[in-house]
């Protein structure tokens, strides 16, 4: 291993992308005002790949992360490396194998390769889920990245902490490699919850930190905008006019699941009463739905199975306000519809001119949409971790 890549202050900081999905990370990078260019980015999934080829006119490099050699990388000639790795080893649906799942290996592999590049690169930028900090995997990182002379800063984030009314906690690490160094090493080592160190007030670090007390959520809740400017269908008068489905053309599994005339079913998303809740959910499910408002200031983590299962998968929008909030009885009355790709993606803070390309079915752009991340909050971590000190 040798030192790395030098630069010219004026010349772009080169950059990998690996497990780009839909592009997060590199519309964060944009976002961030980096100066920086995507060399390559790397994902086995050949619809994100459509998704991405068709926003920014490069197809990522289509193949397992795994089988990239040390060589490959250092062809790239990269400062950096940003990655998404799969959740899945960390949470409690993927069973918590960690390290011995298979879908951790090409992360640890590729971290590994590390030590073997000729010129490795100088900052790296890890995202993943709450749950990962305490993982295997996250030791084994952390061992590597120590072993290979970089310094890190990590964090656990909210959209809720950047204004934006959605709650996706997610874990971040941060690794620049000596002799970079981080514009306030005061956190170096640190896991922080607190996004104060990104806008320079270190020494507030203790006030906007994600603890669990109902004043600070309450605080924190009003400084969000409300869901309504996040909607592209805002008042009931852009509703379907029945608000609900024709259930007999939806079922549903033990599990809550609800399938839509099959895979393609669901493909002209124009229609809005496509994401109306059936009435057979709403009686079997009602009481475990995350129900939110127009106005409310918060809504839940929408996962890549949001649509198709409705517990714990997202928040259901409520389009008619109840005299009595949160009562099941009343729910059927509330019109309640799902998050639309389009509201999602504006949760997750992308850019307008973000599309799906049209063969790209519902239930795969809410996939793609629920593995992705916000931009709002990456972007500023990845402006402070790009940041040079002068
Ligand atoms: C958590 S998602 C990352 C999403 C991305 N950050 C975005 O903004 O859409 C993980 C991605 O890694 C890809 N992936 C998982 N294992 C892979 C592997 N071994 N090689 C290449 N890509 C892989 C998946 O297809 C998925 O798109």
């Amino acid at each position: 291993m040798e030192e790395g890549f030098t630069k010219h202050p004026d010349q772009p900081w080169r950059v990998l992308e690996f497990y780009s999905g839909i592009g997060g990370m590199r519309y964060s990078l944009t976002k961030a005002g980096v100066n920086a260019e995507i060399v390559e980015a790397f994902d086995i999934n050949d619809k994100a790949n459509d998704v991405y080829e068709y926003n920014f006119g490069h197809r990522p490099y289509q193949g397992n992360i795994q089988s990239l050699t040390a060589a490959d990388l250092d062809s790239y000639g990269a400062h950096a490396w940003l990655l998404s790795p799969p959740c899945q080893p960390y949470t409690r649906q993927g069973l918590q194998k960690q390290s011995n799942d298979p879908r951790a290996f090409s992360f640890l592999n590729i971290l590994e390769l590390i030590q073997d590049t000729s010129q490795p690169p100088t900052m790296l930028f890890v995202e993943n889920v709450v749950g990962f900090e305490t993982s295997d995997t996250h030791s084994k990182m952390l061992e590597i990245l120590v072993n290979a002379g970089f310094v890190t800063q990590e964090f656990i984030l909210t959209p809720l902490q950047f204004g934006v009314p959605y709650s996706r906690p997610r874990y971040f690490c941060l690794a620049k490699r000596k002799p970079l160094s981080f514009q306030r090493p005061l956190f170096d080592n640190q896991l922080l919850q607190s996004p104060s160190p990104l806008f320079g007030h270190a020494d507030e670090v203790m006030l906007c930190q994600l603890d669990e007390t109902q004043e600070s959520l309450d605080k924190l809740l009003q400084s969000c905008e409300p869901i309504e400017r996040f909607l592209e269908f805002k008042n009931p008068s852009q509703q379907p006019e029945s608000s609900f489905m024709d259930t007999t053309s939806a079922s549903m599994d033990v599990f809550g699941a609800l399938e839509i005339d099959g895979e393609g079913g669901a493909h002209d998303i124009s229609s809005l009463e496509q994401y109306s809740v059936p009435l057979n959910l709403i009686e079997r499910w009602g009481s475990a739905m995350d129900i939110v408002y127009p106005d409310s200031h918060r809504c839940c983590c929408f996962t890549k199975s949001y649509y198709r299962y409705v517990k714990g998968t997202g928040s259901l929008l409520a389009t008619v306000l109840p005299k009595k909030r949160g009562k099941t009885s009343s729910l059927k009355e509330q019109g309640l519809r799902y998050f639309t790709p389009r509201e999602v993606a504006n949760l997750h803070s992308f850019p307008e001119g973000f599309h799906f390309p049209q063969h790209i079915s519902l239930r795969q752009r809410y996939a793609l949409l629920g593995n992705s991340l916000s931009i709002a909050v990456v972007a500023p971590l990845l402006q402070y971790l790009f940041a040079e000190l002068s």
